[in-house]
């Protein structure tokens, strides 16, 4: 069996790299587990430059463990660079649009990497065009008008996209970008590696809310961005080191810990959201569920293709309109009535609660983060709450 670069395992199947990448070194009585290094400066003495470890915010060991698993998981040649969030990956990411640039933006990306990217238009004139990533001839349309005005442009990518789970076609749109000269990076905090490996399908960056399904208990902050680019992963580093949105040792321990049992999470909750949106696109109180993995979804076909399950991340209209879809997320009993998702238990939000959120996304749309409890139950709580939102 070949060995991927850099992580020493014997494999390149994800459930084991999640589980075998960035040990320590097997020696007599070392460590199954990296230490945390809490240092925030280190013994300096060698040619300046050439040196790993000088001070806390260029690097900490304790982050390369972590760095290197998330390589392996998502296929990249360089180690990922480890970030304070996934917010903080996501800026760093935008600061590749040049001044003047333009940068492609989905109409329903989450709502936060919307407000960076019309922070970088106040600030720095870019220019951002919203498209539909689900309409293919759209967006290389769009490209080439952009390609047209500004060279280079910047093609910004989810898929799913947060919360309207539209599917885009990322062979596709890579290809159309890749011949343009055009870079593409994809958000694939929704699809976690496990589902999907942007890298590998001709994305230049990947990025990453590892805060999310990575870590996978709601317990840690973090994010990551990754790149095969010598090029882009440099300018990244120098983004990370200069901005200082660095991760805490502590946190990317922690991190390092979920993403251990990533494979197995992904299988169960992805499991379990596919009998949670079957169930509910029958339940009479529903006006409209949204699952890639439901073959009345849009794009089921493409999301077939090219992903490997279907997400845990399903979208849910009751009928009655706002007031139900609160009234729903205040009855319930297992699921939580929380923002976030990725977590080992099961989150829903009614997402317009949330003032920047799109106008478009609408005002009776929950989104349900389904994690590893058993199906059974977190049908029959939707369905006690279901029932008593609509009396
Ligand atoms: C798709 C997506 N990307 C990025 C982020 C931001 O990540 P963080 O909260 O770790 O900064 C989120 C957070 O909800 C998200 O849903």
């Amino acid at each position: 069996m070949s060995e991927p670069p850099g992580t020493g395992v014997a494999s390149t199947r994800l459930s084991t790299l999640a589980v075998a990448a960035g040990r320590p070194a097997r020696a007599d009585q070392a460590p199954v587990n990296p230490p945390i290094v809490l240092s925030s400066t280190f013994h300096s003495t060698g040619t300046p430059g050439t040196e790993d470890f000088v001070y806390g915010r260029h690097g900490n060991p304790t982050w390369l463990p972590l760095e290197e698993t998330l390589a392996a998981l998502e296929g990249a040649q360089l180690p990922a660079l480890a970030f304070s969030s996934g917010m903080a990956a996501i800026t760093a990411a935008l600061d590749l649009v040049p001044p003047g640039g333009h940068l492609l933006l989905p109409q329903h990306a989450y709502h936060a990497s919307v407000l960076a990217a019309r922070e970088l238009q106040q600030r720095c004139g870019v220019q951002v065009h919203t498209v539909d990533v689900a309409d293919t001839a759209a967006v290389i349309e769009a490209l080439h008008r952009a390609g047209a005005a500004h060279p280079h442009p910047v093609l910004w990518l989810e898929s799913p996209t947060n919360p309207m789970l539209e599917i885009a076609d990322l062979p596709a749109l890579t290809a159309a970008a890749g011949e343009l000269g055009a870079r593409v990076i994809v958000d694939n905090t929704f699809a976690t590696p496990i589902a999907q490996r942007p890298l590998s399908l001709g994305a230049d960056v990947v990025v990453h809310s590892v805060t999310k399904y990575l870590a996978g208990h709601s317990d840690v902050l973090l994010g990551a961005a990754l790149t095969n680019s010598p090029e882009l992963h440099a300018r990244l580093h120098e983004r990370r080191s200069v901005g200082g949105a660095v991760p805490s040792p502590w946190d990317a321990w922690l991190a390092l810990r979920g993403v251990r049992t990533l494979a197995l999470r992904v299988e169960r909750s992805q499991h379990n959201a596919q009998q949670v949106a079957e169930h509910l696109h029958r339940h009479p109180g529903v006006l409209q569920v949204r699952y890639p993995g439901l073959t009345d979804h849009p794009q089921h076909e493409r999301a077939a293709a090219q992903m490997n399950g279907f997400g845990s991340i399903l979208t849910v209209r009751p009928h009655g309109g706002a007031a139900a879809a609160e009234e729903l997320t205040r009855r319930v009993r297992l699921w939580t009535p929380a923002t976030s998702l990725g977590g080992v238990e099961s989150l829903l939000e009614r997402r317009r609660r949330l003032v920047d959120e799109a106008r478009t996304v609408p005002e009776d749309l929950i989104r349900l983060s389904v994690g590893i409890e058993d199906a059974e139950d977190l049908i029959a709580d939707l369905d006690q709450a279901l029932g008593r939102a609509a009396q």
